[in-house]
């Protein structure tokens, strides 16, 4: 079996090359987005260190599944460089699907959509896949269209599409270094400097946070099993408030500093974001409790991971 997976070295990407089975022939795509990986990280394995747009149509025709990782990510950076999302997440994916319907092949496709898609749900129960679609940045919009775009290409190639939303995802990779990172990996950061967390509005704000190792599970289940169309969120339907985020951390790496809490609301945020996961649980997926997910997420930091590049040898050690 032949996967392209765009975005392959990214903090999900990694996460899930660590779990493809042997025997897969796996062409990776990564355009090494220097906030991401640094500068001068690269690997010789990725046989296209560029954007998904760009790989042509003769690299595609033997491909039996395409992952679309490959995005452009952070909501806040999105309203203040809007082209570059537009161009990296929007026209590299419709790049990316005509090059396909040029080549011939007729992939499996699975995408990387995101909550964002939905903007505010205005609820604080958890939403289904059905919940309306309104997102509220930029980010999100582009996004929605990578989804819309997988789903519209599948229809014309006769393809089967599984549109993934991921939700808040966290765990060992998410670069430290980056300011558009999860909340998690930024609390991480100030933690292991000794600084407290900033912690926006009042800190009762809740997200439900899914773990990179199920998010890797529900792109594999989804690569695989070809019953799996339509759209789903990958969410665990689990609200956890952000200072409980900031203490738990704390907690378990054993740093006691209270989060600094600012009661001034971040512009574009949205209160509570909780998703339904219903549809893919009836697929088998099952996500690990936040308490676990937190754990494998403490070793990673205990053990230097600070960045997707630093998975690869990481994850050769432990059980993914
Ligand atoms: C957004 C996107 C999501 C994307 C994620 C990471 C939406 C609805 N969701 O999620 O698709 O995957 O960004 O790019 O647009 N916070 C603090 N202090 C900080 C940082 C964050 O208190 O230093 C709070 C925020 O105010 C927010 C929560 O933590 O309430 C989560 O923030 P963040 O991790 O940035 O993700 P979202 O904005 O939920």
């Amino acid at each position: 079996m032949k996967i392209l997976l765009t975005g392959s070295r990214g903090f999900i990407g990694s996460h899930l090359r660590a779990r493809l089975p042997h025997g897969i022939d796996l062409l990776e795509c990564d355009d090494y987005e220097p906030r991401v990986h640094g500068h001068g990280a690269r690997s010789p394995e990725v046989f296209w260190q560029t954007r998904s747009g760009d790989i042509p149509p003769e690299a595609l025709e033997e491909i039996d599944v395409v992952i679309h990782l490959g995005a452009q990510v952070g909501v806040a950076d999105s309203m203040l460089a809007p082209a570059r999302y537009v161009y990296g997440n929007t026209a590299d994916t419709f790049r990316l699907f005509e090059n396909l319907k040029r080549s011939g092949a007729r992939p499996r496709i699975v995408v990387a959509s995101s909550m964002s898609v939905y903007g505010d749900p205005r609820t604080k129960d958890p939403i289904t896949e059905d919940h309306p679609v309104r997102p509220s940045s930029i980010y999100g919009l582009t996004k929605f269209d990578q989804e819309a775009l997988a789903l519209l290409y599948g229809d014309i190639l006769e393809a089967p599409v599984a549109a993934l939303r991921f939700f808040n995802v966290y765990g060992e990779g998410q670069a430290l270094s980056n300011p558009y990172t999860g909340v998690l990996a930024i609390f991480a950061s100030a933690l292991l400097r000794g600084e407290a967390p900033t912690v926006f509005e009042d800190g009762e704000q809740t997200r439900d946070f899914v773990y990179v190792g199920d998010v890797a599970n529900a792109i594999l289940l989804a690569a695989l099993d070809s019953e799996m169309t339509g759209v789903f969120n990958v969410s665990t339907g689990v609200a956890t408030s952000i200072k409980d985020i900031a203490t738990s951390l704390a907690t378990a790496l054993e740093t006691p500093i209270l989060p600094d809490i600012t009661h001034e609301k971040r512009p574009g945020d949205i209160r509570h974001c909780v998703g339904n996961s219903e549809r893919l649980r009836s697929f088998g997926w099952e996500p690990r409790t936040f308490e676990e997910g937190l754990a494998r997420y403490v070793r990673g930091l205990r053990s230097n991971v600070a960045a997707p590049s630093d998975l690869e040898a990481y994850l050769a050690q432990v059980d993914p």
